[in-house]
């Protein structure tokens, strides 16, 4: 499919791709993903199709994925604490950021972890990770204690390769492609290789993550642009001013600087090419 073969993907020798499965058509690689890491596949486990009949975005919204587009799932059981997981998704945006560099596109991150060039979306990145409650064994004199441990990480890219806007069935001024960026096709293989190797080095460095969002800062189109937020039925409206140690974007309101975990914000101009809406 698209030049890409479980062989030439396995005879790319990353880690994050030690079992492979390529599929010509599947529901959702996430789904796929999830089922086998809940049978105990190992880290580094890839699924990709060349077409998802359901894929699924953030929010629980429909992900359209014809052909031509690189759509994968990735399997991760890192080893580290729970408490890291919030930082997968825009570790992962920085690393996907720089995999479109290399290959010449300059994408920017519109929080949390949007690819975008000049406005317009061209990768999605969804991150679902799957915590287990380990029973620990009682201490002396306390009852029985539960730990929570991150069992697996499912990470979706979904990337706009081979295509054109149009084929996605979305107004083309809200979508890009690697081809309508390029001109031309991207080898998918080389694509795949950037990719999973900036992953690699970013996820290595998750507990630097004051060091991963150095990197997201130069790297996104949403810090010093005003916003628009839903949030608890509310319209929050501000200027995306920084973020906190942990990715939270501050918000800078007339009622005073809010911290938003997680949220869609629309951006109220686009830094990426100052256009206003
Ligand atoms: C977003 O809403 O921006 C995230 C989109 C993630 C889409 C990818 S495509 C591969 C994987 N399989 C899915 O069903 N979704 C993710």
């Amino acid at each position: 499919m698209n030049g890409l073969s479980p062989e030439a993907i396995e005879g790319l020798r990353s880690p994050l791709a030690r079992v492979v499965e390529v599929h010509e058509a599947l529901d959702s690689t996430q789904a796929r993903a999830r089922e086998l890491a809940r049978a105990g596949t190992p880290h580094g486990t890839l699924v990709v199709a060349e077409v998802q009949t359901g894929g699924r975005g953030r929010l629980g919204r429909r992900w359209g994925s014809p052909k031509g587009g690189l759509w994968m799932s990735l399997v991760l059981r890192p080893g580290f604490d729970v408490g890291l997981a919030a930082r997968i998704t825009q570790t992962a945006a920085v690393g996907v950021a720089k995999a479109l560099w290399e290959i010449g596109v300059e994408a920017r991150i519109k929080w949390p972890n949007d690819l975008l060039v000049d406005g317009r979306k061209i990768c999605g990145i969804l991150a679902e990770s799957s915590i287990e409650n380990v029973p620990v064994a009682a201490k002396r004199v306390r009852p029985a204690s539960v730990d929570r441990r991150l069992d697996f990480v499912v990470l979706g890219v979904g990337m706009n390769a081979n295509l054109d806007p149009a084929d996605l069935e979305v107004p083309d001024r809200e979508v890009a492609t690697i081809r309508s960026e390029l001109s031309r096709d991207a080898d998918v293989l080389d694509l795949l290789r950037a990719l999973l190797s900036n992953l690699e080095t970013e996820l290595a460095r998750i507990e630097d993550f004051g060091g991963v969002l150095q990197d997201w800062r130069t790297l996104n189109c949403t810090l010093g642009e005003r916003v628009r937020v839903q949030r608890f039925g509310e319209t929050l409206e501000g200027r995306a001013a920084d973020l906190s140690p942990e990715g939270a974007l501050l918000l800078e309101t007339s009622r005073g600087t809010i911290e938003l975990f997680e949220g869609e914000i629309e951006q109220l101009r686009r830094n990426c090419d100052g256009d206003f809406l």
